[in-house]
């Protein structure tokens, strides 16, 4: 907040719990203040929820509820986690500097299908025997759409995309796959590989440089964004957008937020990265306030603070770290 206000001082931004600081409250996930607020807003800067008390709980009852109600009640479909390797942080990955040197990827997750939310999703007695189930779940509508977006990234990237599925087992990914393959008629300009998560998995460890954009759907980009974020080295420096429909480009409503969840081990000691925060900031600034100056602006300094040296612990290796605070003062003097 203290870095979008240097940017731009006459943005009005007003807080709201959700999650664990709602549970503390006596508040459900996602209290209905809250929602409203949401509603009125031109987008949602969000902070991270998850704590482990909360484990083993119903989802009702954990604070990532509150992600789940958003992400489909706002339709956010579209998930954008870039993922880069700012210069001189090279050797912060646990791959070898030569493999992840200028890393610049973008992976692309469908956020409201899937298994996360196909029905029927839960836990019951049959026969006095507990069973659960979940249900994959995709439309083609909902595979076209985020293609397109994946596809027009793409296009305005280094024009190749990989579309990552599970085709040899699930039938949804058959009919993804298939969708992908109509749509990428639209985009000739667009090289187009599809790969099995599993390969997919594999060689993101391998190659992570031949990657521009990656399009997948919901657990999977759950799972490979995770795998790809630790490519730099620290999860705490990635953002995120969750975009939907409403809005129009440059404007569009979305939900932004660090990719890496919370840390309760570091929850009040001053010493988390808020490098992810900021840069969803930035990403806020884009597509929801159409201001790319100010994005840029905002991902300049982020560069700078990071080729000048300076370091948060997680990424200092025992040398000299920055405070959240101090970082983030270091990342506004260099706007
Ligand atoms: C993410 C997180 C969430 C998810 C959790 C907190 C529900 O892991 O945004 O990647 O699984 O989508
Ligand atoms: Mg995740």
């Amino acid at each position: 907040m203290r870095v979008v206000h240097v940017v731009r001082p006459e943005l009005e931004c007003v807080e709201a719990f959700v999650g664990g600081a709602a549970f503390e409250r006596k508040l459900p996930a996602l209290p209905e203040p809250t929602r409203e607020l949401c509603d009125r807003s031109d987008a949602i800067l969000f902070g991270s929820v998850g704590l482990p008390q909360y484990n083993g709980k119903p989802l009702p009852e954990r604070p990532e509820y509150a992600l789940f109600l958003l992400r489909r009640d706002y339709e956010l479909y579209a998930n954008l986690r870039p993922v880069r390797v700012f210069a001189g942080l090279e050797e912060a990955s646990p791959l070898r500097p030569e493999l992840v040197r200028g890393l610049d990827l973008i992976v692309v997750r469908e956020l409201t299908g899937g298994i996360y939310y196909g029905r029927p999703k839960e836990l019951r007695s049959v026969g006095g025997i507990e069973e659960a189930v979940d249900t994959m779940y995709y439309r083609a509508p909902e595979i076209e759409r985020i293609a397109r977006i994946a596809f027009e990234l793409a296009r305005a990237r280094r024009k190749r995309l990989t579309s990552v599925d599970k085709q040899n087992i699930l039938e949804t990914s058959r009919l993804w796959r298939r969708v992908v393959n109509e749509i990428a008629r639209e985009y000739p300009d667009v090289a187009l590989e599809h790969l099995l998560v599993d390969t997919a998995a594999m060689q993101l460890v391998q190659r992570p440089g031949d990657f521009d954009v990656i399009v997948t759907e919901n657990m999977f980009g759950d799972i490979l964004s995770d795998e790809a974020a630790i490519l730099t080295g620290s999860i705490g420096t990635l953002p995120s957008a969750s975009l939907g429909e409403r809005g129009s480009p440059g404007r569009q409503y979305g939900l932004y937020e660090p990719i890496g969840g919370t840390a309760p081990d570091l929850a009040g000691k001053d010493c988390a990265n808020p490098t992810a925060s900021i840069l969803s900031a930035a990403m806020l600034l884009r597509h929801s306030l159409a201001d790319e100056a100010g994005a840029s602006r905002i991902e300049r300094a982020i560069e700078r603070t990071y080729s000048d040296g300076l370091r948060t612990a997680e990424l200092a290796h025992g040398g000299a770290a920055l405070s959240t605070d101090a970082f983030t003062d270091a990342v506004i003097a260099r706007l």
